[in-house]
């Protein structure tokens, strides 16, 4: 259904009168009904297009120099080779996995998770800021390492320059933003849609067990029309999936280079047509289909996970 924000307004006020004066901010511009403050997972790439808070055109911000780096932290989001390129020698966006800027449900969505930090991080062992937590999606999902390892050839420690860090000017917008998507939200509170993107235990298959030829087929069928039979994405209007694997893609320590977190992202946001569509176990051999395949190394795995079990769907880790 379309409608203008101002018919759905006035039909509201006629209905249920000042009471239903929020109900234009629970639908997306094209008269999408929200899920909260996401987009629902279940649309289709209809609503790629679509953010239920987007800086750029939000009249509560002003000139400020916070509210500059909230809208360089969106833009950012969307084109991270384009506004990033010293920390993303790959070709993927955040907005790839984390679908309408980190606001669509069931799709990794960062609304109201900033106040969630500081948190204990099982990879690194030690608590994590939200900085942190950006910095490692450059180290691992833009592969900022293999922007280093081609510029600081022979440099070491502190003085690589194209490393993130938490002060990077880059980190510091992104971080903006995401905390911009938590305003009004309480600190310390796990949002409902948070850590929603997983299979549900009693349906893991073991990784030995999971079969990428299997999952090829299923890519040939339900994924090649938008990521291509070379997976580096198609253009769809304006928009093109990131390379899923290859010198362009996420690196081996990037949290979807693990095949169950991998399949969660999958099952609930893929095939973008069809979310949804996939059972669980397809998802899992798509993923193990997916992270079969090469990709930029992540030079520091041997310092990754120091106190906790490497987990079992870490395929690109060494056994230890
Ligand atoms: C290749 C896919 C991918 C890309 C690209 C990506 N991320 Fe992520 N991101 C993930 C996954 C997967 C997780 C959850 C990891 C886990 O299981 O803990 C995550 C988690 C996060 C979290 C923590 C969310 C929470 O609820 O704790 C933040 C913040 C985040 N990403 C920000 C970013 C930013 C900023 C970028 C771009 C610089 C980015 N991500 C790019 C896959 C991606
Ligand atoms: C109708 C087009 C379409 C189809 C079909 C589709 N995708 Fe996507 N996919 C996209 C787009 C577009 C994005 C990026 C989203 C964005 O930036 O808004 C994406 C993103 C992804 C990502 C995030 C990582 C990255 O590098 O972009 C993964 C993983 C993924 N798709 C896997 C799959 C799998 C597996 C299938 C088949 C089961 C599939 N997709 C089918 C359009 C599609």
């Amino acid at each position: 259904m379309k409608c203008s924000l101002p018919a759905v307004a006035g039909a509201c006020v006629l209905l249920f009168g000042a009471a239903c004066s929020r109900v234009p901010e629970r639908r997306t511009a094209s008269g999408v009904p929200l899920s909260g403050p996401l987009i629902p997972s279940r649309t289709t790439m209809v609503t790629a297009w679509e953010f239920p808070k987007n800086p750029l055109v939000d009249s509560a911000l002003d000139d400020s120099r916070l509210s500059a780096d909230i809208r360089w932290g969106f833009r950012i989001f969307m084109n991270t080779p384009g506004e990033a390129a010293r920390f993303t020698p790959s070709k993927v966006s955040c907005n790839n996995c984390h679908l309408n800027a980190g606001q669509r449900e069931k799709s990794l969505p960062l609304v109201g998770v900033a106040g969630m930090f500081p948190e204990y991080n099982r990879r690194s062992g030690r608590l994590y800021s939200l900085n942190d937590r950006i910095v490692d999606c450059f180290l691992r999902s833009e592969n900022a390492t293999g922007a280093s390892e081609a510029s600081d050839a022979g440099v070491t420690g502190n003085e690589r320059k194209t490393l993130p860090s938490q002060t990077s000017t880059e980190v510091l917008a992104v971080s903006a933003y995401i905390t911009w998507l938590a305003r009004g939200s309480e600190v310390g509170k796990n949002p409902a849609w948070r850590g929603q993107n997983v299979i549900p235990t009693g349906a893991l298959i073991p990784v030995a067990k999971l079969d990428p030829q299997k999952g090829a087929s299923l890519f040939n069928e339900r994924c090649t029309s938008c990521h291509g039979t070379d997976g580096q994405g198609v253009a769809v209007g304006d928009k093109k999936p990131g390379p899923l694997w290859g010198p362009d893609s996420w690196n081996d320590g990037a949290g979807a280079g693990r095949v169950y977190t991998l399949a969660g992202i999958i099952r609930y946001s893929m095939p973008y047509l069809d979310p949804g569509s996939l059972t669980d176990e397809e998802a899992q051999h798509v993923a193990a289909f997916i992270d079969s395949k090469p990709r930029p190394v992540y030079p520091f795995k041997q310092q990754d996970y120091p106190t906790e079990k490497l987990p079992a769907d870490s395929v690109y880790y060494p056994r230890r």
